[in-house]
């Protein structure tokens, strides 16, 4: 609908104009009041800049936009993007704790208020979802996407695209989403980020390429390449990735930005120099150019020498025009700009009250021994850790918008939540490690817990004296905020030796310890699961994260979440995931014995310590009576899948409900299990509930070796249960 409009514009620009449409600068010089002088400032009067990112305040963004209409000849308006990864202000878990919560509406929901408070704030554009599946969890950037399951996975990116795009990007509260990293950025070799990726087409299409179909089959408004290579082929260069794959067989018709350099970048992977990289990316599908600076400096060379044609460039140029008409840019340039929007619209109440539960809904409790938990709001509780007392640290990585030391933290969220009823004592314990070079690189973005001043026995003696106290303790351990997210790849997984120890001197005062894991990724806790009775994974869950740890461990909130990544038992068993194949020399169910000559290893059993949907309650959950509708279906045709799930426990519950299938007979060999439904139910205590799941034959095809979309007849069998060791077994057979 916007061709007309937009031919009518590209037929006014000079080529130096259409460059300048497709450069995504940063705007780190930009500071309220000083834009009209900054460097950027004359790139735009010039007409050499289509859009700006991270600038946070809509007043910045009303003086940046104000140049781009005032002083450009063709006053075409610039699109404003952020990171808006889990929430603007109002934050939200990482995405690897939102996802844990399996309910897809709330995440929806969490997009749409992300949506509703960053285009109150100027922006239009996020740099979100990011859908990379990854079994790594040495990866950092494990904690930015949904896990390792290719099924949920694909459901997570619809719901987010939906939430933050609704269906009408002209309203201003609505704003255009970009799915990345395009693509297979969480399969780096050895999990140390931006390394290289190397892949087969089959597995791409049937485990790591879905996620980004369901986005763009959602109508996602922009994509961004990845840092890694694809098949040799930086994927910023890549054309069978950027137009083959993505256009010509997606049919994606929005636009594709680089990641952050990820042009430049090109010289360094060696595939040419800056004028030679820059034509390549524009030629295999890029659109838009972040920082690089690649297509500005060196097209107009290109166009005159022949090697790129201005039609490519038109193509690039139109995108970019299209999605600012989408965006209604070109109606009202100032449509997100309205001030009082900005003062009335961010970090509410209202949505801080949200974030509450959406944090509650995304914690995974690991371990319940006796039912140590719910504390009661009563007698002395030892809070003890290095994570206890930061409130810094509660959002997690990119949460560039959040505000830091706004939130409580978690020793405020236990002293509010349980009123004069309980009396709550604190002790720091340790810093975060012992080795100071360690911590500082992990200290990213202000979210620093300062080092103690004290020494590592002072604070473990006050610890100890604390805990000889109390009735119970909780230990609040594990990672900081940066230590997982962009750049930060490990190859130990354990917590921090300091905390450990810690931990293991509360151990022997033989108090009962509740263990409140802070990661952003699956880590190995052998140890902890073996020696303390009570772990609550956290992740980093926003804003509200201090009140929301304090309602799930007094009970006021029952547990739901259940892990979206494995976790694994030590570094060695990684890439570990649940959707493995069978291979021709498989184990047996053997509790974990080794077995020479099969697929295991002499030193670690092959499970992995918490699998894949894993998570309690404080009730229990028991299932039974699970029945097909048919054990013979056509192509036509549909199995429905039934189970009766009853709150056997003392608390009511919400369960994760999951259906899992096997395809025994492939052409090509199928995985030992597949994700193929889940239903989040609410049940009171002593209820029961059928849970039905509707199969279809969609759910039953996989890309073949000519990576044809296919179902295969033959036998398939159906487990449902509480995680990915379901039992509970059927089977139905698909014939011709
Ligand atoms: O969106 C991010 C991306 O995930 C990593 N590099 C920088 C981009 C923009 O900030």
């Amino acid at each position: 609908p916007f061709e007309a409009k937009v031919d009518s514009i590209l037929n006014l620009m000079s080529l130096d104009e259409k460059i300048g449409q497709l450069n995504l600068p940063s705007s780190g010089d930009i500071t309220t009041g000083q834009a009209k002088s900054s460097n950027i400032a004359k790139k735009i009067e010039e007409g050499k800049v289509g859009g700006l990112f991270n600038i946070k305040s809509v007043e910045k963004i009303i003086e940046v936009q104000k140049i781009a209409m005032e002083k450009s000849r063709l006053k075409i308006p610039l699109i404003f993007g952020m990171d808006v990864i889990h929430g603007y202000e109002t934050t939200f878990p990482i995405p690897l704790g939102l996802s844990s919560s399996w309910d897809m509406n709330l995440i929806k929901q969490t997009a749409q208020m992300a949506a509703l408070e960053a285009t109150a704030d100027g922006i239009n554009w996020t740099f979100s979802p990011m859908v990379d599946i990854s079994r790594d969890p040495r990866w950092g950037r494990v904690s930015e996407g949904a896990g390792e399951d290719p099924y949920l996975g694909s459901e997570i990116a619809k719901a987010m695209v939906q939430g933050y795009q609704g269906d009408d990007l002209t309203k201003n509260n609505t704003m255009l989403a970009c799915v990345k990293h395009f693509a297979l950025y969480g399969a780096p070799e050895a999990g140390r980020d931006y390394n290289t990726v190397d892949m087969s087409r089959i597995r791409m299409y049937n485990e790591y390429l879905p996620p980004y179909k369901a986005a763009v089959d959602a109508g996602v408004g922009s994509v961004m390449a990845s840092f890694n290579e694809i098949d040799g082929i930086p994927a910023t260069g890549n054309k069978w990735l950027l137009t083959d794959l993505l256009r010509d067989e997606w049919g994606f018709k929005g636009f594709v930005v680089t990641d952050y350099t990820g042009i430049e970048e090109m010289m360094y992977h060696g595939v040419g120099n800056f004028q030679q990289v820059s034509a390549q990316a524009l030629q295999a599908g890029i659109d838009m150019d972040m920082v690089s600076d690649g297509f500005l400096t060196t097209l107009k060379k290109s166009v005159e020498d022949g090697t790129v044609s201005i039609e490519t460039i038109d193509k690039a140029v139109k995108r970019i025009l299209t999605a600012k008409y989408k965006l209604g840019l070109f109606d009202d340039p100032f449509k997100y700009c309205d001030i009082n929007r900005s003062k009335k619209e961010i970090f509410t109440e209202a949505h801080r009250s949200f974030a509450r539960k959406v944090a509650t809904e995304s914690m995974v409790l690991l371990k319940n021994e006796n039912q140590l938990l719910p504390l009661k709001k009563s007698g002395t509780i030892a809070l003890i850790g290095p994570l206890a007392n930061t409130a810094v640290n509660m959002a997690g990585t990119w949460s560039v918008a959040t505000k830091q030391n706004v939130s409580k933290t978690l020793l405020e969220g236990l002293k509010t939540v349980a009123g004069d009823k309980a009396n709550i004592l604190y002790a720091k314990g340790s810093n975060v490690d012992y080795d100071l070079e360690y911590e500082k690189r992990v200290t990213m973005f202000g979210k620093t817990i300062p080092r103690d001043g004290r020494s590592d026995k002072q604070l473990m003696d006050e610890a100890l004296s604390v805990a000889s106290k109390s009735d119970v303790i909780v230990a609040a351990i594990g990672e900081t905020a940066e230590m997982s997210g962009e750049c930060s790849s490990v190859t130990n997984l354990q917590i921090p030796q300091a905390q450990k120890d810690l931990l293991n001197a509360l151990l022997k005062t033989g108090k009962p310890i509740v263990l409140v894991l802070f990661t952003g990724r699956p880590l190995a806790i052998v140890e902890e699961d073996k020696d303390v009775p009570a772990i609550l994974n956290v992740w980093f869950s926003g804003s509200e994260a201090g009140l929301a740890i304090s309602d799930v461990l007094f009970g006021d909130v029952n547990p739901s979440g259940k892990l979206t990544a494995t976790f694994p038992r030590n570094v060695g068993q990684v890439p570990i995931y649940y959707n493995h194949k069978n291979t021709g020399r498989p184990l047996g169910n053997n509790e974990g014995k080794f077995e020479k000559f099969k697929s295991n290893y002499i030193d670690v059993r092959n499970e992995p310590l918490y699998p894949f949907g894993y998570g309690l309650s404080y009730t229990t959950f028991q299932y039974d009576n699970l029945k097909l509708n048919t054990h013979k279906i056509n192509r036509d045709q549909s199995v429905e899948v039934s189970v009766d799930v009853t709150n056997s426990g003392n608390y009511d519950g919400k369960e994760v409900v999951q259906l899992y299938i096997r395809d025994l007979v492939g052409s090509v060999t199928r995985p030992v299990k597949e994700l193929k439904g889940f239903q989040k139910v609410f049940i009171k205590k002593g209820d029961s509930k059928t849970v039905t799941f509707k199969l279809s034959v969609d759910d039953l095809k996989f890309y073949n070796s000519n990576l044809d979309f296919v179902s295969e007849p033959g036998e398939f069998e159906v487990f449902v249960g509480t995680n990915s060791n379901a039992t509970l077994k059927d089977s139905f057979e698909l014939v011709q």
